[in-house]
């Protein structure tokens, strides 16, 4: 139907603003942009979709900003000012506010290896730049924050998503996409935990040392990927790190993972688990969405994971046919009948699609998905847990499990086929950087290691 723009801003104009939003939320006020842009799916549920947005914490767990702005920026850090002008890609600051965008996780990722030209080989093992492009990402999101102290809020927890909220600023959170930007190492995913990232998604499109992957990511085939490790599962060192991001209170992120990665990590993880942006196989069968034995794992009952499926809005995972909002609803309907209406919620993929639903293009058309929910008969309570109250219940558990495990004391465990350590090469030539009770030691564990 036709909507003019004085009919679309007359229904805005119903609502009133909170007190409490200052400067970045105004999902209340009027639009910013040409309102032709914009035509909500049910008009006359458009007022009630921007009161609820304006009352609950609207929270999208998978944006692949960092990494639109490194491929398309020199100097990706030029990107900042523009962010809160016009962004290429399906998010910027001026469509977030008029999305009603409440929080954000930005994935802090390095395309798999293999995107470029690089074989990992056998055993994960060959040197590749991941740390550095999850570092480079972090930073960015980081300066990011910085620029922007009065719209946006640093967020590594639920409560301060909350009080972001409360402040009227956009909360921006961190996750990782794939371990293969852990290199092998714990230590490395210590010091992003440090940093900030709170969820860490097993596997991207590429198998790691870890845990296996389904591959069929956004611009492949859709096949899964041949396997590699025995049951094309989480490895045993898989499972250490499962146990160490229980510990450090990050989320384990089973979004773009094997089946069986899914279930094993399900079956050792102590927290609640997550699926940043998937949707449900049974309604499309693609190796992105999640099938039903695997969603039946999760829910309230007694042996079940309080996880969450967070829904995502690719056109080819929802029904390449039929890509609607209408859709996407019916993923999340289906998950909601398997795992329960408070254990789904929202991750758009978006910046890291080509296309998503219509009616959900970018981050500016939240409402409407909101207004589906309700046009569905949803109520207010389902609706905002949908909406981000789920997810923050969850991470609230996932942080309970930290402070359970606070005397835990990290793991020292390094994957096991790393041949740099002990690091002999270290000691420069004819070992001249190396204290002479340090040289004896060396060379004794060399002659163990020749003998064997
Ligand atoms: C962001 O953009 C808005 C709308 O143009 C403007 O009012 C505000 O001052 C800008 N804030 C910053 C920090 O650039
Ligand atoms: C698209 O999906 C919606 C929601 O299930 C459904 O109502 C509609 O009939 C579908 N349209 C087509 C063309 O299949």
């Amino acid at each position: 139907m036709k909507v003019t723009a004085l009919s679309l801003l007359s229904a805005l104009a119903i609502t009133t603003a909170p007190t409490a939003f200052a400067s970045y939320t105004p999902a209340q006020q009027p639009l910013q942009a040409d309102p032709s842009e914009y035509v909500p799916l049910h008009p006359h549920l458009e007022a009630r979709s921007r009161e609820l947005l304006a009352k609950y914490p609207l929270i999208d767990t998978h944006i692949d900003l960092p990494a639109t702005m490194r491929t398309i920026h020199r100097q990706p850090m030029d990107a900042i000012p523009k962010l809160n002008v016009s962004h290429p890609g399906h998010f910027d600051i001026p469509r977030a506010k008029r999305g009603g965008l409440a929080g954000a996780f930005l994935t802090a990722n390095a395309p798999c290896p293999g995107a470029y030209g690089r074989d990992v080989g056998p055993d994960f093992l060959n040197p590749t730049e991941t740390v550095q492009h999850v570092l480079e990402s972090i930073d960015l999101v980081k300066n990011t924050l910085a620029y922007y102290p009065s719209l946006l809020k640093a967020a590594k927890t639920a409560d301060d998503v909350r009080q972001a909220f409360s402040e009227g600023k956009l909360a921006v959170l961190m996750g990782l996409e794939g371990t293969h930007g852990l290199s092998n190492s714990l230590s490395t995913l210590r010091m992003y935990a440090e940093l900030g990232i709170r969820y860490v998604t097993l596997t991207h499109v590429c198998h790691t040392s870890f845990a296996s992957s389904n591959g069929g990511g956004a611009g492949t085939s859709g096949s899964t990927l041949p396997p590699v490790h025995p049951g094309n599962g989480l490895t045993p060192w898989g499972i250490t790190l499962i146990r160490e991001l229980n510990r450090l209170g990050v989320m384990v992120d089973l979004s773009h993972t094997s089946d069986q990665t899914a279930r094993d990590a399900i079956r050792h993880s102590a927290a609640p688990v997550v699926w940043t942006h998937s949707g449900a196989r049974e309604v499309w069968n693609h190796p992105r969405n999640v099938p039903d034995d695997v969603l039946s794992l999760i829910g309230d009952g007694p042996g079940q994971n309080g996880g969450i499926v967070l829904s995502v809005l690719f056109s080819t995972f929802i029904d390449p046919y039929n890509a609607t909002v209408a859709r996407v609803v019916d993923h999340i309907e289906h998950i909601a009948s398997i795992v329960g209406k408070n254990h789904v919620g929202l991750g758009s993929d978006f910046n890291g699609i080509s296309a998503a639903v219509k009616g959900m293009e970018d981050v500016s058309k939240w409402p409407n998905l909101i207004q589906e929910l309700l046009y569905r008969g949803w109520a207010e309570s389902e609706i905002q847990g949908v909406m981000g109250g789920n997810l923050l219940r969850v991470m609230e558990e996932v942080e309970k499990v930290k402070l359970e495990l606070r005397d835990t004391p990290p793991s020292p465990a390094i994957y096991e086929k790393r041949r740099d350590l002990p690091a002999h090469e270290w000691g420069g030539p004819n070992m001249a950087y190396l204290a002479p009770d340090v040289v004896k030691i060396v060379v004794e564990q060399k002659r163990l290691r020749d003998e064997l």
